[in-house]
């Protein structure tokens, strides 16, 4: 069956001081009942990739070029972020697509080079909140999900449910709309790729999950974790979303 997630995502913050968070996640988690992943900013992927080692914690990157290598300046590719340590990738996260332009053909280009390299690729998906207004957040998902979406589902597949509005803004999705769109999603994966794919398939769900509401939107139809933003830079923080899905995790 398909594996329950806790993943965090550090975005574009922490130096080398911050490795004390993942030591401190190390220590507290040593045979947690979930799949935990931390997903630093690039620079600390290696070092990080140290701290976990021979740990339950496994690091991933937060983005990947779709060229295995080339004349590329300031980016990395797949096999190197795998070189540095890292077994997982997101890609297609909502800042990346609103402040690098990324699209959906190429989010389906970085997908299918992270699955050649051996990376989990972590696909994000979400609606603004204009969208959401003028009623086409089903659409939308729909939409990036089949775009961004190689034809030949890899094994282990990733897709995170992101809604924009919710990202950071400490205004969580109701678990009404976490459900909707999650059996939206994985309605479209059985259609596209058959139910085999889509039950082994995790959905995550991101925006502002903390642990006062990591519980309930665990319990919630077809989530299988949490993509975490600020409350994964601190163990104190995520800590208790781990254990929220670990417990929720149990038969
Ligand atoms: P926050 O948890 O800070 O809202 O961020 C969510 C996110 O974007 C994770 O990728």
């Amino acid at each position: 069956m398909r594996q329950q997630l806790s993943a965090g995502n550090w975005k574009m913050n922490g130096t080398t001081a911050q490795l004390d968070e993942l030591r401190a996640l190390v220590a507290a988690h040593k045979a947690p009942g979930c799949a935990v992943l931390i997903c630093p900013p690039a620079t600390l992927i290696a070092a990080a990739a140290d701290v976990a080692r021979g740990s339950s914690i496994a690091i991933g990157a937060q983005d990947c070029h779709a060229a295995a290598s080339g004349a590329h300046t300031g980016d990395l590719s797949a096999p190197m972020l795998v070189d540095a340590g890292a077994t997982h990738v997101i890609l297609g996260h909502s800042e990346r697509r609103a402040d690098h332009g990324e699209t959906d053909a190429g989010i389906r280009a970085k997908t299918e080079a992270a699955v050649t390299a051996g990376l989990v690729p972590i696909v994000c998906v979400g609606e603004t909140l204009a969208q959401r207004e003028a009623g086409e957040t089903l659409k939308v998902i729909t939409t990036q999900l089949n775009g961004s979406l190689p034809d030949a589902a890899p094994a282990g597949l990733v897709v995170a449910y992101e809604p924009v509005w919710a990202i950071g803004t400490g205004r969580v999705a109701t678990t009404d709309q976490i459900a909707q769109v999650h059996d939206a999603m994985r309605a479209a994966l059985t259609e596209r790729f058959g139910v085999d794919v889509a039950d082994a398939t995790s959905l995550l769900y991101g925006g502002s999950v903390k642990p006062d509401n990591a519980a309930e939107i665990f319990a919630t139809s077809n989530v299988d974790g949490a993509l975490v933003g600020g409350a994964s830079l601190r163990a104190a923080d995520f800590s208790p979303i781990v254990t929220a899905l670990s417990d929720a995790s149990q038969p």
